[in-house]
């Protein structure tokens, strides 16, 4: 992209974000990162309570209250026409309802109305998207080689768990439907290892693929380590440029 599209990008200053799951335990912290890097964050949640009070007092920060799986793409298209990129950090309850009940395709379904929207819109430069996939997800496009026994469990765990074969059915939308360089849509597939929390950001490493076995030797990907790396790709001109169209992993150093 050129300094002229990087500028029309960044319009008033302010790059717009729209983010899906803000109430989730990542995707508060992605919010809040976003807001102190100066963007505009509009966040569609289910229940805008649990957006943190210090949060909702933040001018940046528009929250709107709706089922992302009642949301139609003629409504997405305008508040996706104030933003230059979206986040997904949608992802399933831990309950049996959750787990098992509707929407089964919450994310996938979420990813694909984001990119219909997206590729409707008439704007200077690519739309950009980010969404958190998993190690569980194995990227063909790098022809990733996964040991046999890994690849049975997944293949199990695919099957009997709706959330594991959502996510993965979202990233391959990404990477199947998209493709690495559409000139209307750009994306990254993030894939964090095990997520855990911790209060401060830690050295972390990105890798093209998996260093480890997701199954057998998983690492560990603090939230609010994501969340850093989400804010950086969002805002850093030269790091989206070698993620785009990629699905990094995200590790922390140990
Ligand atoms: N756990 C891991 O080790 C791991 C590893 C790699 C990747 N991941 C992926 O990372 C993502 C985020 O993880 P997380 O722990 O931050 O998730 P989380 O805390 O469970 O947050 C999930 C978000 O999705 C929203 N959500 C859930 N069901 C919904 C529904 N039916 N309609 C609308 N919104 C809904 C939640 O809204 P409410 O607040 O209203 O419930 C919340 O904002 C997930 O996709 C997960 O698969 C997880």
């Amino acid at each position: 992209m050129g300094e002229e599209q990087a500028a029309d990008r960044c319009g008033d200053g302010e790059t717009g974000v729209l983010v899906l799951g803000a109430t989730g335990a990542t995707g508060r912290l992605v919010v809040r990162q976003l807001l102190e890097s100066g963007n505009r964050v509009t966040a569609i949640v289910r229940s805008g309570g649990k957006i943190p009070e210090e949060l909702h007092s933040n001018p940046l920060l528009t929250v709107l209250e709706k089922e992302i799986s009642q949301v139609q793409v003629g409504e997405l298209i305008p508040l996706m026409e104030e933003c230059d990129s979206a986040v997904c950090c949608l992802g399933h309850t831990m309950s049996w309802k959750g787990v098992f009940g509707p929407p089964g395709r919450l994310v996938a379904d979420a990813v694909k109305l984001l990119c219909q929207a997206a590729l409707q819109i008439d704007r200077p430069g690519p739309f950009r998207l980010v969404m958190m996939s998993s190690t569980g997800h194995r990227n063909a496009d790098f022809h990733e080689k996964i040991p046999l026994p890994d690849l049975c469990i997944r293949f199990i765990l695919k099957l009997l768990l709706p959330p594991f074969a959502d996510t993965i059915a979202a990233s391959e939308i990404l990477r199947t439907e998209i493709g690495p360089s559409d000139a209307q849509l750009e994306w990254v597939a993030l894939r964090p290892d095990s997520l855990i929390d911790r209060a401060e950001v830690t050295s972390y490493e990105v890798c093209i693929s998996p260093t480890r076995s997701a199954i057998f030797n998983p690492g560990q990907s603090s939230r609010i380590n994501v969340a850093h790396f989400i804010a950086r790709l969002i805002n850093d001109e030269d790091l989206w440029n070698i993620w785009r169209g990629r699905m990094p992993v995200l590790y922390n150093r140990e």
